[in-house]
């Protein structure tokens, strides 16, 4: 199966990887600090915060900005569930805001009606979890702007989009929000196994997000007296453990060393899908000059007035020769689980529109020229 992403791992990696796992500290050395400082070096933040997963780093962001069961948080309907389930953990009303058919992001045009209504009814957001759909970054300044006008915070969700630029600025510098989270799982563009990090430019939120990763414990206390040795630490808040380990951060400070090269090896195999897919009844993605994206995904959308075949179909018979298609992703609020939530219908039309279209083809940067082929070909045999 040519699946539709995958991780590189090297011969370096695994020497990384190996030099830790034979060393005192497996977890909680220095491996994890020093790949903090390589990701907010790299993205330039002022610091990063590394936990086990982009999951568990949303719901650390979420907390951190203070969001309880008096808050309501928006997010894309398009997305992982994580990018909402962040704000159900803490207890908080969730909503979504539907996408714009231009790049599958947050359409800040919507967004903007959606906050006139809300303000009118006192139900504006605390929170808006803005997510960089397949790499391609939303259109930040202009939530941003709205964000000071309606008084919510920014998380980004960049799980898809480390490496990605917007007007010259890598996501990650938190330029337009108050943290970012990138995600390490495995498709992503590097990885650490499983794994995720958060970067911020506020000490505040720095501190909140490292004590809250490992159990609401510091060293640090204040309360501490002369009678209190080395051994002595104090839970000052209810965090949980999402802690990083060594083995780990180890994986991705190596893998990060090529995070310019598997960008560029993204957007060489997409711009090569973007020749050869042209002529058919599929819209590709269209990546703006002012934006890089790391292009975790290629996702096509059906030209619907032009096809016969269903995506269904289509899904099927690409899987049935070993391509590894996949859909990303069910409109959130499709999910049993928020449904249930709801208690009442939810449709966004963009959302609904998209998901009866969507399908994600292969790209991951050790893809042979060979694999790409047989995507093209396979699309070409299935469509016309
Ligand atoms: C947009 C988005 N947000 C959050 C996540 C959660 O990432 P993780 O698997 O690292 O918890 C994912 C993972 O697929 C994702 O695609």
């Amino acid at each position: 199966m040519i699946p539709y992403g995958r991780q590189e791992i090297t011969s370096s990696d695994i020497k990384e990887v190996k030099k830790v796992l034979t060393s005192n500290f497996i977890t909680q050395g220095n491996k994890v600090p020093k790949f903090e400082k390589l990701v907010a070096k790299k993205v330039k933040a002022k610091y990063a915060i590394a936990v086990n997963s982009a999951t568990s780093a949303l719901h650390l962001s979420c907390m951190a900005l203070g969001v309880t069961k008096n808050d309501i948080v928006w997010t894309s309907a398009i997305s992982f569930v994580a990018s909402a389930n962040c704000a159900v953990y803490c207890g908080a009303q969730i909503d979504f805001v539907d996408i714009s058919l231009k790049n599958y992001n947050i359409c800040s045009k919507k967004l903007e009606e959606k906050l006139k209504i809300a303000k009118k009814k006192s139900l504006l957001p605390s929170v808006l979890v803005a997510v960089h759909m397949c790499g391609q970054p939303c259109d930040m300044k202009r939530i941003y702007d709205l964000s000071k006008k309606y008084k919510f915070k920014i998380i980004e969700d960049a799980s898809h989009a480390i490496g990605s630029k917007y007007k010259n600025t890598l996501i990650g510098s938190c330029k337009y929000s108050s943290i970012t989270v990138f995600s390490f799982h495995p498709v992503k563009i590097i990885t650490t196994g499983e794994g995720g990090i958060a970067t911020t430019n506020s000490k505040k939120l720095m501190e909140k997000l490292q004590i809250l990763r490992t159990h609401g414990i510091t060293k640090n206390q204040k309360s501490n007296s002369s009678n209190n040795g080395e051994w002595y630490y104090e839970q000052i808040d209810l965090g949980y453990n999402y802690r990083m380990t060594d083995i780990s951060a180890s994986l991705g400070i190596s893998q990060l060393k090529r995070l310019d090269s598997y960008v560029k090896k993204r957007n060489d195999l997409a711009k090569r899908y973007d020749i050869k897919l042209k002529e058919l009844p599929l819209i590709l993605p269209k990546i703006p000059n002012y934006i890089t994206s790391s292009f975790h995904l290629y996702v096509v959308l059906l030209d619907t007035n032009q096809l016969k075949i269903n995506r269904l179909k289509l899904f099927n018979k690409l899987r049935s020769v070993d391509i590894g298609v996949q859909i990303h992703y069910i409109p959130i609020y499709k999910h049993p689980f928020y449904k249930k939530l709801f208690k009442k219908n939810f449709k966004l039309n963009n959302s609904e529109d998209y998901y009866e279209r969507c399908i994600s083809i292969p790209i991951y940067p050790s893809m042979k020229r060979w694999q790409q082929d047989k995507v093209i070909n396979a699309l070409r045999k299935f469509l016309v």
